[in-house]
């Protein structure tokens, strides 16, 4: 079976990578249960490379570099966004130098950043692709073709590969993990700030999930503090968006991934709560 650790006749195998994909990390909450639980996490489940949705860091809107600096020491290897990632002009200069901090792949040419990236973890190499929906989101470029041009891309460097797809309607989320599937190791949702229960390996040996979750205030309105967030709906007027108190999740999924073939093993999902 792939991702066997043992000894088989060719030899010793290397062992399974095994991935954590974190949730959207939503303001100070966020943060709080991410910096309780990110090494406990890392050890509880061997874990060897860490990738997190950051794109409501900063109060629920974007992220800045001294916190997008703060989750690389923390222990996230390579951080993902999405439509929030301009929100905070001052990510602008950061996003040109630093490639760990991508923003989806399909923003039209002249956007400043990456929206993939190939690092080292271990001994190996993992390709980690963001890309964007756009159903009820902004029409930037095809998710779907540039999903064809970035994976070749990757695929010739690692097939050790995560995508990131950042994107509102679950279909478009679920249409890009087969479109996917048989070409990268894995395809986790995010956006929603609602955790589905759908994890699976697709038969190629993709692992998917279609909303990762959120990391961050759960009696809440996807992160939202739930009073201002029902003003909203219930008056139809706009108002000042607060991240929520109280008790806070961290949620997201470990996948392990067979090293030779880059083909999936296993997908779990992983929920943790701090009192507020
Ligand atoms: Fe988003």
């Amino acid at each position: 079976m792939l991702g066997s650790t043992g000894e088989g006749k060719e030899g010793p195998r290397l062992k399974a990578l095994t991935v954590l994909c974190i949730g959207d990390i939503f303001g100070e909450p966020g943060r709080r249960a991410l910096a309780h639980f990110l090494p406990r996490l890392r050890s509880e489940l061997e874990v060897d490379f860490v990738v997190a949705n950051v794109e409501n860091a900063a109060a629920g809107f974007g992220v800045t570099p001294t916190l997008a600096r703060g989750f690389l020491d923390g222990g996230i290897d390579v951080m993902t966004s999405g439509n929030h990632i301009w929100d905070r002009k001052e990510i602008i200069e950061y996003i040109v130098k630093e490639n760990l901090l991508l923003r989806p792949a399909n923003y039209p040419r002249g956007a400043p950043g990456v929206g993939s990236v190939v690092i080292k973890a271990g001994a190996h190499r993992v390709g980690v692709l963001n890309l964007q929906g756009r159903v009820f989101m902004s029409p930037i470029d095809c998710p779907f073709a540039t999903a064809d041009a970035e994976v070749e891309r990757l695929r010739g460097e690692t097939t050790l590969i995560v995508v990131d797809m950042h994107g509102e309607a679950t279909s478009e989320k679920q249409a890009m993990g087969w479109y996917l599937d048989g070409r990268v190791s894995a395809v986790v949702g995010s956006h929603s700030h609602v955790q589905t229960a759908d994890e699976r390996l697709l038969p190629g040996g993709t692992a998917f999930i279609t909303d990762l979750g959120i990391t961050g205030p759960f009696d809440s309105v996807i992160g939202v503090d739930k009073a201002l967030a029902i003003q909203r709906f219930v008056t139809g007027m706009p108002n000042r968006f607060e991240p929520a108190k109280g008790r806070v999740r961290v949620q997201g999924v470990v996948i392990r991934i067979d090293p030779e073939s880059g083909r999936a093993t296993g997908i779990e999902r992983v929920q943790r709560e701090l009192a507020g």
